[in-house]
C-alpha cells in the first residue's frame, strides 16, 4: 500500500513562465484546503540539494497570482543531473519529513522528476511551465499564451517602422527545439515567412517566396524565425543573405529576447496554472505519481511523464498551410 501524504513540496525548475507563480499559488491553497502541509523549495533541484527549504501557509502566496517569474526562484541545475546530486536531494526531503513532491517546469525539468522518482521510488507529479508549449500531452503549457500575446504586441510595433521605412524584419522568437511560439504568434501578427524548427524551407525557397510578395506590391515584410530553426545560418547572418538576395529592400533584424518570458501572466495563464496546480495536488492525494497534469479539450488531464516527454505528433495540424495562405 502506498504511504498516505501530508506533506508536499513544490518546486520551481528551468526557464521561469508568466503563470509559474499562480500555480506555486494553487499547490499551497490546495495544500491548505485539504489540510495538508506544503513545503516551498527555492531555486528548483539546486534549493532542493541544498536544503533551501521552507514551509508556506495560503498567505505565504498573496498576491501573487499576478505577478511574472517565480518568487520560489528557478534554476537550470547541474548538480541534479548526478546521482550524488539526487542522493543529497533525497536526503533533504526525508529530513524535512516531505512526501511528495510537485515540479513545475519543462522537459528538462520532468526528465529530472522521473529519473528522481524511479530511483527513489518518491511521489512526483509535473506541471507543465515553459513559455515553449512543447510538453506532449498537453494542449498548454504554463506561460506560453502570455509569451504569444508579449510577442505579438512587439511585432506589431515593430511591424509599424517595417511598414513607415519599406523594410523588411527579421524578428528573431524563442523556441530552441519548438516552433510554437514563431508559427502561432507569426500567424497572429501577419507575418510574411515564419521560420521554425520542425520545418527547414531553406534559404533560397525563402529567397523565391520574399520575390514574389514583392511582385504582388508588397513594400514592406515580416519574418518570424524561432531561434532554433535549421537555415543553418544564425538571425543575423540570414539578414546579410536575404539583404545581398534581394534587391530594393533595407533589411534590419530584432531579436525578442527574454521579454518573451517576463510580465503579468494573461488570464489564461492563471486560469490554466489555478486547475494545474490543484490537478497536481489531488493526482498526489490520490496515490498517484510519475505523472503529470495537462490539459486537453479544456479537461484537467492526468498523463504518464514518459508519454510527457515523447516527440509530439501532430504538432502543427493545418497551421502551416494557414499561415502560407494567409500570407499571400
Ligand atoms: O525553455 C524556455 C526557453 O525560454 C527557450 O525558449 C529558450 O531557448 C531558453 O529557455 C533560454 O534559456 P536561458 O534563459 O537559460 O538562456
Amino acid at each position: 500500500m502506498t504511504k498516505k501524504v501530508e506533506n508536499i513540496a513544490v518546486l520551481t525548475s528551468g526557464g521561469d513562465a508568466p503563470g509559474m507563480n499562480a500555480a506555486i499559488r494553487a499547490v499551497v491553497r490546495a495544500c491548505s484546503y485539504y489540510s495538508i502541509k506544503c513545503f516551498g523549495i527555492y531555486k528548483g533541484y539546486e534549493g532542493l540539494i541544498n536544503n533551501e527549504i521552507e514551509e508556506l501557509n495560503a498567505r505565504s502566496v498573496r498576491n501573487i497570482i499576478n505577478k511574472g517569474g517565480t518568487f520560489l526562484k528557478s534554476a537550470r541545475s547541474k548538480e541534479f543531473r548526478t546521482i550524488e546530486g539526487r542522493q543529497k536531494a533525497y536526503e533533504n526531503l526525508i529530513k524535512n519529513n516531505i512526501d511528495a513532491l510537485v515540479v513545475i517546469g519543462g522537459d528538462g525539468s520532468f526528465t529530472g522528476a522521473l529519473k528522481f522518482s524511479e530511483e527513489f521510488n518518491f511521489p512526483v507529479v509535473g506541471i507543465p511551465g515553459t513559455i515553449d508549449n512543447d510538453i506532449n500531452g498537453t494542449d498548454y503549457t504554463i506561460g506560453y499564451d502570455t509569451a504569444l500575446n508579449t510577442v505579438v504586441e512587439a511585432i506589431d510595433k515593430i511591424r509599424d517602422t517595417a511598414s513607415s521605412h519599406n523594410r523588411l524584419f527579421l524578428i528573431e522568437v524563442m523556441g530552441r527545439d519548438a516552433g510554437d511560439i514563431a508559427l502561432n504568434a507569426g500567424i497572429g501578427a501577419g507575418a510574411e515567412e515564419i521560420l521554425i524548427p520542425e520545418e527547414n524551407m531553406g534559404v533560397e525557397r525563402l529567397i523565391e517566396s520574399l520575390r514574389k510578395s514583392k511582385k504582388t506590391g508588397k513594400t514592406s515584410s515580416i519574418i518570424v524565425v524561432a531561434e532554433g530553426d535549421k537555415s543553418g545560418k544564425n538571425i543575423f547572418e540570414l539578414g546579410e543573405y536575404v539583404e545581398e538576395n534581394l534587391t530594393n529592400y533595407e533589411v534590419r533584424v530584432s531579436v525578442l529576447g527574454h521579454i518573451q518570458r517576463g510580465g503579468s501572466p494573461s488570464c489564461y495563464d492563471r486560469v490554466l496554472a489555478s486547475k494545474l496546480g490543484v490537478g497536481a495536488v489531488e493526482t498526489l492525494l490520490d496515490g498517484k505519481s510519475e505523472v503529470m497534469i495537462g490539459i486537453v479539450h479544456k479537461v484537467v488531464t492526468i498523463v504518464p511523464l514518459n508519454t510527457a516527454l515523447d516527440k509530439r505528433s501532430h504538432r502543427h495540424d493545418g497551421l502551416i498551410k494557414v499561415a502560407d495562405i494567409t500570407s499571400v
